[in-house]
């Protein structure tokens, strides 16, 4: 890496999750599951859904027949309405408006849109096309990615990439997330429902020039892969082209319009793909795991990032965790970390900051900075 290039640097970041809590309490009213059995397997004691699942979450739990509840709101919508009150470029809207503000920025100030959305809120345009709209640009270059949880590192070394190459000077990078509202909530779709939740992270790059060629402040490598091959452990066909037509009322019944995942065969890869990427980045940098002054990985499940850390005899205080309030919200999950890590003092001028990410695709990465 030249010593004189120019270097991308984080200068604001942002958050955004709904205000409805859906406790592991009011998930087993809805489920068969127990505080007990999430808390203990996952980390997850609460997480932040959409008004629309929420709602739809006290009714299940009232409800004598759950199936037959869910059945009709898949039908009927909440009432007859099907119109979201709460959507994806909710969330990211309010996550970038924070990061702009907390950058000193305006949108117009921005040259450039990257954003990763799992579940968009229009099957086309793209999410970040929206988010664009909604800040009142009009001819930003927008880069939508799906990349699943690993949406957000992809998205930093997608936008380090371009702004290294001098093409732009600042961009708007945003993982953001609205899932809850695809899981269904009773037995049926219990093991992915619990773990899932909705919010958006983003934070604003800045290109600088190199201060001090030994210390540079700002990103300094990136570290991706993908497996295409292992589709099937978690995916979903939702309004896909893998069936004809891509919605109809088969596909509902026949329970095609579900996530899917095999929990086991994510946990394992999961493991297996965080410690190579972690040695991986480790490696490129001459570093020894414990030079590294806080890690933020992915917050899937508390026992992946305890399997990990244990590994490289991670100390727990050099890692920021918060799944324990808000479940995993994919492409948001570590931009949200991020952002709270900073606002609780845990990342200090200077530190080197490791994200890791993993999920569908498989896809996984890392990047490492130094804030
Ligand atoms: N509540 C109660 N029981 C449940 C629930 C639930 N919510 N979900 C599944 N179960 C049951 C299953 O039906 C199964 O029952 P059976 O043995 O009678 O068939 C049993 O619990 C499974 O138990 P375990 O195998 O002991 O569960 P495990 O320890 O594997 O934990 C879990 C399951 C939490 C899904 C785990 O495999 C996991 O976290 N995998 C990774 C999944 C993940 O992180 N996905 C996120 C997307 S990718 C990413 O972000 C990394």
């Amino acid at each position: 890496m030249s010593t004189r290039a120019p270097v991308a640097r984080i200068i604001g970041t942002g958050m955004a999750v709904p205000e409805c809590v859906a406790t592991n309490a009011l998930l087993s009213r809805c489920m068969s599951t127990s505080d007990e059995w999430i808390t203990q397997r996952t980390g997850i004691r609460e997480r932040r859904v959409s008004p629309d699942t929420y709602q739809m979450l006290l009714r299940l739990a009232e409800a004598p027949d759950k199936m037959a509840c869910m059945r009709e709101i898949r039908e009927r919508g909440l009432d007859g309405r099907i119109d979201s009150t709460l959507t994806v470029t909710d969330l990211a809207l309010e996550a970038s408006r924070m990061a702009l503000k907390n950058a000193g920025l305006g949108a117009e100030d921005i040259d450039c849109i990257v954003q990763s959305s799992t579940l968009p809120d229009f099957a086309y345009p793209a999410p970040g096309c929206v988010l664009e709209g909604r800040l009142g640009l009009t001819t930003t270059p927008v880069f939508n990615l799906a990349q699943g949880c690993a949406g957000f590192v992809y998205g930093l070394a997608l936008a380090d990439q371009l702004m290294r190459g001098g093409m732009y000077r600042r961009t708007l990078v945003v993982g953001a997330e609205l899932l809850s509202s695809a899981f269904d909530y009773t037995d049926v779709g219990r093991d992915m429902a619990v773990l899932f939740a909705d919010g958006a992270g983003a934070v604003v790059l800045e290109t600088v020039e190199r201060q001090d060629a030994s210390r540079p402040r700002g990103l300094i490598s990136h570290h991706l892969h993908s497996d295409g091959s292992a589709l099937e452990a978690l995916s979903g066909e939702l309004w896909g082209s893998s069936t004809f037509p891509p919605v109809s009322k088969k596909k509902i019944d026949d329970g095609r319009s579900r996530p899917r995942m095999n929990g086991r065969a994510v946990f394992v890869n999961a493991v297996r793909r965080v410690r190579e990427v972690v040695q991986e980045s480790l490696d490129a940098n001459g570093l020894r795991a414990l030079d590294v002054d806080r890690y933020i990985f992915h917050q899937a499940n508390i026992r992946i990032i305890e399997a990990v850390t244990e590994h490289f005899g991670i100390p727990g205080e050099r890692c920021f965790n918060n799944i324990d309030r808000y479940g995993n919200t994919a492409a948001a999950s570590v931009p949200i970390c991020l952002h709270e890590a900073l606002a609780a003092g845990r990342i200090k001028a200077g530190d080197l900051v490791m994200l890791v990410a993993f999920g569908t695709g498989f896809s996984w990465g890392a990047t490492l900075l130094r804030w």
